[in-house]
């Protein structure tokens, strides 16, 4: 039998407080990982909740909020091995009507923040000649365009985009870069479009959900799981031949 075991691997995951990333965090400790969850949504700096378990305040955006957690990450658990890009932010408006604070806040979060941390956890890697595992968790967004989504699709280009140039740069340092694209996935994220979505459409959201599973061949929305189950795949060495890849994980909403 095959089993993914991540027995010595140590893996930080940037808004592991919830959602996807939070699904990410449970089963990478399942599978044995030392884990930090670094999110901006704690209130202490270091928390330390178990042996292989610790809490780090994180803002993504910030450069020396990110290199603080890096460095405190492994000197609490040892040397990052797996980086999970999991922060992200979405606000809705029409493209003509975004504000520009939204498109700055989206942009921030979501394309730089995947930089900043990237970049540090990357000097990491090759500083302790790690052959390690970036995953970012781009979106179905970072292919399509979708209504009410142009910062939010935009910023997940640029995931995508900054995906496949780290893989390519380091590759000769056998650290693979790769990213997720999630469909529809059933999180406080996406239950506050739904929301928002059915105010500017003049919908509920209710028939929006129904919109939404009427899309997916599947039938059906994801859960934080289905993604977690390939985010384990990506680290693990079943994947070792993938590089620059990005990956749907949308019940066959998007095929390209
Ligand atoms: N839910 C979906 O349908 C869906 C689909 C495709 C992609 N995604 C992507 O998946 C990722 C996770 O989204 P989710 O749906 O789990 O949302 P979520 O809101 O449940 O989780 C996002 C987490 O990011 C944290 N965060 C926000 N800003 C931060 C910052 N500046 N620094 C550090 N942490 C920050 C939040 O506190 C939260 O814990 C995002 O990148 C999102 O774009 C979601």
């Amino acid at each position: 039998m095959i089993t993914i075991d991540l027995t010595g691997k140590n893996v930080l995951i940037t808004g592991g407080n919830s959602g996807i990333g939070k699904g990410i965090a449970d089963l990478f400790l399942e599978a044995g990982a030392g884990v930090a969850i670094a999110d901006i949504a704690f209130e202490r700096k270091y928390t330390r909740i178990s042996e292989r378990l610790i809490h780090l305040k994180l803002d993504v955006t910030d450069r020396t909020s990110v290199s603080e957690a890096v460095r405190t990450a492994a000197e609490s658990l040892g040397p990052i091995t797996i980086l999970v890009n999991s922060a992200g932010i979405s606000t809705m408006d029409y493209a003509v009507d975004i504000k520009e604070e939204d498109w700055d806040r989206v942009m921030a979060v979501n394309a730089k923040g995947t930089y900043l941390v990237s970049q540090a956890v990357a000097h990491q890697m090759i500083d302790g000649k790690i052959e390690g595992r970036i995953i970012n968790i781009a979106s179905q967004a970072g292919k399509n365009g979708y209504r009410c989504m142009g910062n939010y699709c935009s910023s997940k280009h640029a995931v995508l985009g900054f995906t496949k140039v780290m893989a390519i740069e380091l590759a000769a340092k056998r650290i693979l870069v790769n990213a997720i694209c999630p469909g529809i996935v059933e999180t406080g994220m996406k239950h506050r479009e739904r929301i928002d979505g059915a105010k500017l459409r003049k919908m509920t959201p209710e028939q929006i959900y129904e919109e939404d599973c009427s899309q997916v061949p599947l039938g059906r929305t994801a859960n934080p799981s289905d993604v977690a189950n390939v985010a384990l795949f990506l680290a693990s060495p079943l994947s070792s031949y993938m590089t620059g890849q990005a990956i749907n994980v949308t019940g066959g909403m998007t095929m390209n």
